[in-house]
């Protein structure tokens, strides 16, 4: 299949560059060639990047497909412009060993429309406590090691995870919760919106001191740590600082910690999220650890749940919410059109970052000669790398409407958002995946 895409503005090592893309074995050459097309789109107008990646969804499969499957989970990542999505362990099976593993790599090659990366547990449970996974044995086959959705209480045990990690030469991702630290039944930010309301909170104390001990930990193993959907400013501070000594910390955050506070919260299961929505000055600190480069990735956290588990308030809803098919169009429309982040770092957060730090396949260069040579440049699609594409109609503006997403979850808080910015199509290795067949 030769494919000819015309008319865009590709972000390229140069910055965005009006060039033709030819699409030829699934890689990518600048310029018409001299050949025979099967097809040709004239996409002007449009915005051609890398594929997105994100490093944090819950797909639910196996375990718990009444909330999402592999197939449901991996066209809501095609729809929402996504190469690759990396998948959490918090799965029946978890998958803490080659057998439990299986289950899940099997039907990911069963299923998935997009690249799909397996996070492995850290402990055997993906409960944060008691006996290591066989992380030896399914190092292979993992993006990283984590136990999202629970912390890793025992500084021992993630002592001697991140040890057998760095042997490894695997990165460590976490969910920073010190249990010890909260209230049981805290369902939303320690804060105003909780007093004046009179719901039990979840405090920042809960996330930045395990964030704290974690950072030390792997200051001490030299294992690569990245910390999962920072929430707080004390977390920022933490990761900013340790990034100055040298420590091989990176970290993420979501869209909803970056637009909202928790005085826009409503009474709906809608905003339970763990962590949760945080106070202005926390969103405040997110934007600048964005704009500095503290935070490195703009991750969804995708977590479906079923209607009836998301319908019943913040106190006894589930927590999370859906991201995938909104991520984009979201951070564009609230944070890059209104001067808050430029484009450029948008691309950085959602497309380069997550690549580099967990060393993702992707149409990018990754620069290592020019940023040695001190030259300031763009991270972008370059020629020969495999055709992992999005292109994007930044002018087209439009409704959310969640009765059309393809996840099998529906609660987001973007629901009739209007926003600009829509996903015209996605190519993985020159296929296109979406719009669908
Ligand atoms: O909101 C959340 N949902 N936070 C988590 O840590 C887990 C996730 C889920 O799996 O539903």
């Amino acid at each position: 299949m030769r494919t000819l895409l015309t008319g865009a503005e590709v972000y390229t090592c140069d910055g965005l560059v009006k060039q033709d893309i030819s699409i030829c074995d699934g890689r990518i050459q600048f310029g018409a060639q001299d050949m025979r097309y099967d097809r040709t789109e004239n996409l002007t107008d449009c915005v051609i990047v890398p594929g997105f990646a994100d490093v944090h969804v819950h797909l639910r499969e196996p375990g718990f497909s009444y909330k999402e499957t592999i197939r449901t989970g991996s066209m809501a990542a095609a729809r929402g412009g996504y190469s690759i999505v990396c998948a959490m362990p918090n799965l029946k099976p978890a998958p803490s060993s080659m057998e439990s593993l299986r289950e899940e790599l099997d039907i990911i090659a069963r299923d998935a429309c997009v690249h799909v990366y397996p996070y492995g547990c850290i402990t055997r449970t993906q409960t944060g406590r008691g006996e290591l996974a066989d992380l030896e044995a399914i190092a292979p086959y993992v993006v990283a090691f984590s136990d999202d959705g629970k912390g890793v209480q025992e500084e021992a045990s993630m002592r001697s995870a991140m040890l057998r990690a760095k042997a490894l030469n695997v990165p460590v991702v976490a969910h920073c919760e010190d249990e010890a630290e909260l209230v049981p039944g805290g369902c939303i930010h320690d804060g105003q919106y909780a007093r004046e309301h009179g719901h039990i909170g979840i405090n920042s104390a809960s996330e930045w001191k395990q964030a704290e001990r974690d950072i030390r930990l792997s200051e001490e193993t030299g294992c690569q740590y990245h910390i999962c959907h920072v929430s707080t400013k004390e977390t920022v501070e933490l990761v900013r600082q340790a990034k100055k000594r040298g420590v091989r910390v990176t970290c993420e955050t979501g869209p909803h910690y970056l637009i909202y506070t928790d005085m826009d919260l409503q009474e709906s299961g809608s905003w339970k999220m763990n962590p949760p929505i945080r106070s202005a000055e926390d969103r405040a600190a997110l934007l600048e650890g964005i704009n500095d480069g503290t935070i490195d990735c703009i991750i969804t956290d995708h977590a479906p749940h079923s209607a009836e588990e998301k319908a019943k308030g913040l106190d006894n809803s589930a927590f999370g919410i859906v991201g995938l098919e909104t991520a984009f169009p979201t951070v564009y429309t609230y944070l890059v059109k209104t001067g808050k982040m430029s484009f450029q770092r948008m691309i950085e957060c959602m497309c380069i970052n997550p690549r580099r730090i967990f060393r993702l396949p992707g149409a990018i260069s990754t620069g290592t000669k020019l940023r040695e040579a001190g030259i300031v440049y763009h991270d972008g699609l370059i020629e020969g790398a495999s055709a992992d594409l999005c292109v994007l109609d930044l002018k087209k503006q439009y409704r959310i409407d969640s009765s059309t997403f393809c996840s099998m979850g529906k609660s987001t808080l973007f629901d009739g958002a209007e926003v600009f910015g829509e996903v015209r199509a996605n190519y993985i290795g020159g296929n296109i995946v979406y719009p669908f067949a």
